[in-house]
Order: structure tokens, then C-alpha cells, then sequence
């Protein structure tokens, strides 16, 4: 047991969990390896207050903990913070249009023109620099993409040989749904006629206009209608390079100043990714609650529910699923290795004073550990289910108190990424279905007419007041037997996840980018990758029919559950 000679004393790996006492193996090696330590805590305050986030009572019922010690929830929607963000409009209302452009043009192409004429030699390359090619292919791009409102052009660069140029833009589908901007940049193809006068030829594939990606330092600012406003972190950039790098410690004396958290043990691990979340975000919650920074376990094993080997699989990174980025921006948080390290080195002192907080029962409520001084809270759990699991910590009374800041967690950007490549090749015109079969479908007894209400026959009578024939469909689904939805081909052009495969095989930049982070290896696009791209392309679509309520009448969570979870 923990005693308090272990608290007083020193530090005791054996007292620790099992993933603890390996990190503290490593320490030796990474004192080596943190030379030198920059430490970002971004205050983290709580504020229910955004206007772009209210979270709505449809989180609540999306994850529902009825019990002390269940979890309920479906797997084939994989739904985060970012979905259920309701956009402020205003924040969108300012994109610029056509009329912007030409406004700011009129005079100065009239003199280049005039240049141009004096001294017209049609072989000098074009310079993609030129006023006059940056507002040329704004309109052209503006005029291609209608569908699509934009909210900044970046300066364009110079692309491949003498007449190409690439450039970025921010933007946004028209009609679009979920709170999000998006990045992409190709390349264009400027044309010059014999008087010299410019046009554009031709416009690239989504993000093919590579060399207008990277966000320049000290780049002027392109073209923007308010002009040079700070971005925000309240709103999540698709296609911007990630950086998802560990916060680094600043320095001794910041670590020591510092007040941590940490959870220990429990078991939480290799459950499903729902519940992990829901134990996740209320360790989050306690330590915003304290105004403390949580120190977090960043490698995640992975439920068998979404392997394909059908094992739990261990060795996954958190970074995999979600975006690190935007956390550590919003939030104070710390790898445990990092933590451990410097808790080790810094510890050993006497003079540094740092002390720990030892809490071995989940029913110690956060408001208890509210006075609590000392440098460190660790939360230990025990081998016992479900009294083990973190989330219980956040019930009962602290349930009123502790908020889980749904706010912080986003998917992957990588991930994002997948989901908008897949929307722009669909020019985000499409319609969505959501068809959930699997387990449910084979489950007669919880319910009863699913399997029937999802047969093609019936999907094509229920859709054909809905979905107008010949419209692209997206169908997100967990058949495994795509043929079975062969008959809707007839009516509909219809897309599967699967016909998107590239985004991800081995020649994808999705696919070096996670070998790259996972330390050389390959990355299985699992399961819940899956799952989570399906969804976020689902909710994309112009129009969304969802399984429960729209093509069936059965209850989400099985016979009689109607009124307590429908989302
Ligand atoms: C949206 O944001 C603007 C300022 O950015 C604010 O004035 C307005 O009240 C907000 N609207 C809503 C509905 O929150
Ligand atoms: C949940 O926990 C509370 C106190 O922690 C207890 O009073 C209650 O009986 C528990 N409910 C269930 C269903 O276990
Ligand atoms: C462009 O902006 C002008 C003024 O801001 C507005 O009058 C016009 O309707 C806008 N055009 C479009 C297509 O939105
Ligand atoms: C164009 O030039 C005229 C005078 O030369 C000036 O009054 C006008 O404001 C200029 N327009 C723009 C958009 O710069
Ligand atoms: C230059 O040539 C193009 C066609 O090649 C023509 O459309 C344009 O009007 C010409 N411009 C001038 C200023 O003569
Ligand atoms: C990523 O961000 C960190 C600071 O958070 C910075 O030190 C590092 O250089 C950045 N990496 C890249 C590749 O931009
Ligand atoms: C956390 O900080 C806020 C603002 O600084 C303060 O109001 C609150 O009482 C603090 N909470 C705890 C548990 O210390
Ligand atoms: C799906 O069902 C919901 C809830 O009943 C309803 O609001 C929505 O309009 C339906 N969607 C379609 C496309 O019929």
C-alpha cells in the first residue's frame, strides 16, 4: 500500500501502476533527451460562456451513464466536441465575395495593363507575385467554386514551371453544417496571350498546389475581408499543417510552480473509445475544476471492438484520434513521460519541496481536494470492477460541479483531413444516410424491425420522398457487404467510405504523417478511424437521414429506450 512514508519519504516506483512504473524506467534516458524544456500552460479556465459553443443537452444523451457503472453508447456514430458546436453565424458571415476583388483592383490593373502593353514580351514567366495574377485567380476561383464562400486568400507562390502558380484560400461550403473552416491550396495554370493579357487556364485537383501550403512567418497577409484578424482557437482550421507536438516544460522553476493531476491505474483501458472519453474528459473536468494542469497517458489501447485482428491492441496514441493541437492550446496538459521525468530529477532534492497528494477512492470528491496544496493529486485506482473506472469519480454530488469540457476534444486534423478530401471530390454536394445494421440488425429481441427497415427494398421506398433520384448518396454504414446496396444504384449515385481507400493506403499523406508520428511504424487505419470519418462525412451531407427516427421506428438503444436517448 501507499503509505505516507512513500508520500513523505520519496518516491516510490512500486507503489505505482504498471504503465507508471515503466515511464519511471525511462526516466534516466529521458533526462537526456529533454535538454531543454519549454513549458506552455495556457490558462485554463472553463467558460460556458463561448458563443460558439452551447453545449447542447444532445451531448448528454449522446453518451448516457445511466448507472453508477455503465456505460451506453453507439459505436458506429463516433461523434466529439466539435459536432455539437452550434456556429455563431456571424462568425461566417464575412466572406468575400466577387464584388470585394474587383474593388480593390480597378486601379492598379488599369496602369498594369498599360505596362504590360508598352513592353509585352510573351515569354517571360508569369510573376505569380503580381497584383494582377492574385486578383485574376481569386475571381477565377470564386467564380469556379459556387458553392463555396471564402474567407481569405493567401499570396500566391510560384508552382511548377513558367506559367503555374499556387495558391491557398480559406473557406467554407455554402450551406454547410458543422462549424469548421477549411484549408486548400492547388495550383493554377496562368495563360498569356499574344497582347500579353493574362487568364487563367486552368484550376488543380484539391490540394494539389502544394507549394502555397505552409503558412509563411511574417508572410503578409493575402486577402481578407476584415483584414489580419488573429485566428482563434474556437474553431477548428481543416488542412492546416498539424503540429501536434508534446508541450514542452519551460523550466525548473515553472515545473515546480506548477500543480498537477493525475489518474493512475483503473480499469478504463482497452475499453471502448466511448468509455474512455467519458473517464477521460472527467479527469479533464476535475483538473479544470482545480485549476490544475492534467498530467495525461498519451499511448491508448485500442478496444478489439475496432481492431481487425479482433484483440485489444495496446500502443495507440491518443494523436491517432483526436487533436492534441487544439487541446494543449486550450487546455493545461502534460505527458506523464515528460512529467515523470522532471518529477523524478527535481524530487530527488529535498529543497524543491514537491509533494504529493495521494487519493485512493473515487468517492474523495473533487471538492474535497479543492484545499489541497500540495504540488501533486494522484488518483489511484484499484483493480475492482466497475469501482475502478475514472468516470465515477465525476457522479453523485460532483456531477453538478464538474463540467466535462466536451469543448477540448476534437478529432485528429489527419482524420479531418480524410473527411474534407472526401467532401470536396463529392464538390460537397451530396446527401447523406446513415444505415446502422450490424449487431443491432441481428438483435431481434431489442430490435425487432431494424433488419427489415434497412433492406434495400425498404431503404428505397423510405428514401424516395427524401432523397431526389440521381443525387449523390453517401451511405455511412457498418454492413460489411456493400453489394447488399447495389439496388439503390439504380436511382441514386451512391458512395461508400470504402471508394475513398487511397486517402489512406500506403501512398497517402495521411499514411506518412501517422507512420512519421508513430515513430516509423505503420498505422492501421482502424475501426474507429473508420467510424469517425463515416460520421463526419454523414454530417457533411445536404440532407441526413439517420437510421433511428428516420428510417426505422425502433429505439436506438433497444425496445423502450425511445425517450431516453434519441439524438
Ligand atoms: C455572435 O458573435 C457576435 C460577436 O462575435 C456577438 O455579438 C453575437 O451576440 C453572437 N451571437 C450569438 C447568437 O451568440
Ligand atoms: C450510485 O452511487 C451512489 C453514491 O455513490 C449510490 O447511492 C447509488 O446507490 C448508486 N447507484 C447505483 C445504481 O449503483
Ligand atoms: C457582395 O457584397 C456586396 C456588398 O457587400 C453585396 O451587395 C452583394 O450582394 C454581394 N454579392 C453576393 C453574390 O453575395
Ligand atoms: C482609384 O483612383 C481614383 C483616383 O485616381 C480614386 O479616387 C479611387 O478611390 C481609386 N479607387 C480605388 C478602389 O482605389
Ligand atoms: C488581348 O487579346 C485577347 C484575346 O487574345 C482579347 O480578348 C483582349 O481583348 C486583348 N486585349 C487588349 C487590351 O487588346
Ligand atoms: C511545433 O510547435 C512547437 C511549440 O508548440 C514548436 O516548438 C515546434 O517548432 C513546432 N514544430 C513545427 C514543425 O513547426
Ligand atoms: C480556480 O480558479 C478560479 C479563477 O481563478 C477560481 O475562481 C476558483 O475558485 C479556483 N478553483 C479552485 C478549486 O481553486
Ligand atoms: C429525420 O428525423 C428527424 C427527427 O424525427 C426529423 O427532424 C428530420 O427532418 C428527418 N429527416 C429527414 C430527411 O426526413
Amino acid at each position: 500500500m501507499f503509505g505516507r512514508s512513500a508520500i513523505r519519504g520519496g518516491f516510490r516506483p512500486e507503489n505505482l501502476g504498471q504503465n507508471a512504473l515503466t515511464l519511471i524506467g525511462n526516466i534516466g534516458f529521458s533526462l537526456f533527451v529533454f535538454g531543454v524544456l519549454i513549458f506552455t500552460i495556457i490558462a485554463a479556465t472553463y467558460e460556458p460562456e463561448d458563443p460558439l459553443f452551447h453545449p447542447s443537452d444532445k451531448i448528454t444523451t449522446f453518451l448516457t451513464s445511466t448507472s453508477n457503472a455503465t456505460l451506453r453508447s453507439d459505436d458506429s456514430v463516433v461523434k466529439t466536441g466539435e459536432d455539437f458546436m452550434v456556429a455563431n453565424q456571424t462568425a461566417f458571415a464575412e466572406f468575400i465575395n466577387i464584388t470585394d476583388v474587383e474593388a480593390t483592383n480597378t486601379n492598379e490593373t488599369t496602369s498594369q495593363e498599360e505596362a504590360n502593353q508598352l513592353e509585352c514580351d510573351v515569354n517571360t514567366p508569369i510573376d505569380c507575385k503580381d497584383q494582377e495574377v492574385f486578383h485574376l485567380m481569386m475571381r477565377a476561383t470564386i467564380e469556379k467554386f459556387k458553392d463555396i464562400h471564402f474567407y481569405k486568400f493567401g499570396k500566391p507562390v510560384v508552382g511548377e514551371g513558367v506559367n503555374s502558380c499556387d495558391m491557398a484560400w480559406r473557406y467554407r461550403p455554402k450551406d454547410g453544417k458543422s462549424a469548421a473552416f477549411y484549408k486548400d491550396y492547388r495550383r493554377f495554370v496562368v495563360g498569356k496571350s499574344e497582347n500579353c493579357s493574362l487568364s487563367v487556364v486552368g484550376i488543380g485537383e484539391y490540394h494539389s498546389g502544394l507549394n502555397a501550403r505552409k503558412r509563411k512567418k511574417n508572410q503578409k497577409a493575402g486577402f481578407e475581408k476584415t483584414g489580419g484578424k488573429k485566428d482563434d482557437f474556437s474553431l477548428p482550421v481543416v488542412g492546416e499543417l498539424v503540429n501536434d507536438s508534446l508541450p514542452m516544460v519551460e523550466s525548473d522553476s515553472v515545473f515546480k510552480s506548477g500543480k498537477y493531476l493525475v489518474y493512475v491505474g483503473g480499469g478504463d483501458r482497452c475499453k471502448s473509445m466511448n468509455h474512455f472519453l467519458w473517464s477521460f474528459l472527467c479527469a479533464l473536468g476535475e483538473a479544470q475544476y482545480l485549476n490544475r494542469t492534467l498530467v495525461m497517458d498519451l499511448t491508448l489501447c485500442l478496444s478489439s471492438i475496432y481492431t481487425s485482428s479482433g484483440q485489444n491492441e495496446e500502443g495507440k496514441d491518443f494523436r491517432f484520434y483526436f487533436d492534441f493541437e487544439h487541446l494543449k492550446e486550450a487546455a493545461s496538459v502534460l505527458d506523464e513521460v515528460q512529467f515523470w521525468a522532471k518529477w523524478g530529477k527535481l524530487h530527488k532534492k529535498r529543497r524543491n519541496r514537491l509533494t504529493l497528494h495521494l487519493v485512493e477512492d473515487f468517492r474523495v470528491t473533487p471538492m474535497k481536494l479543492a484545499a489541497v496544496k500540495d504540488t501533486m493529486i494522484m488518483r489511484k485506482f484499484g483493480s475492482v470492477e466497475p469501482d475502478n473506472y475514472w468516470y465515477r469519480v465525476c457522479e453523485g454530488d460532483a456531477e453538478s460541479v464538474v463540467k466535462r469540457p466536451w469543448h477540448l476534444l476534437w478529432k485528429s486534423r489527419r482524420l479531418m483531413e480524410i473527411v474534407s478530401a472526401i467532401a470536396s471530390r463529392l464538390n460537397w454536394d451530396y446527401d447523406a444516410v446513415h444505415i446502422e445494421r450490424g449487431d443491432k440488425a441481428r438483435n431481434k429481441e431489442l430490435w425487432p424491425n431494424l433488419e427489415t427497415d434497412t433492406s434495400p427494398s425498404a431503404l428505397l421506398s423510405t428514401l424516395q420522398d427524401k432523397v431526389e433520384e440521381g443525387r449523390h448518396l453517401y451511405i455511412a454504414t457498418n454492413e460489411e457487404e456493400l453489394s447488399f446496396f447495389n439496388p439503390l444504384k439504380d436511382k441514386y449515385a451512391t458512395h461508400f467510405l470504402y471508394d475513398y481507400k487511397d486517402l489512406w493506403d500506403e501512398n497517402s499523406e495521411w499514411y506518412s504523417e501517422t507512420t512519421k508520428l508513430n515513430g516509423g511504424n505503420p498505422v492501421e487505419f482502424d475501426g474507429y478511424m473508420r467510424a469517425s470519418v463515416d460520421t463526419e462525412v454523414f454530417l457533411r451531407g445536404k440532407k441526413q437521414i439517420e437510421t433511428f427516427n428516420n428510417l426505422t421506428n425502433d429505439c436506438k438503444d433497444g425496445v423502450g429506450t425511445c425517450n431516453a436517448a434519441t439524438s
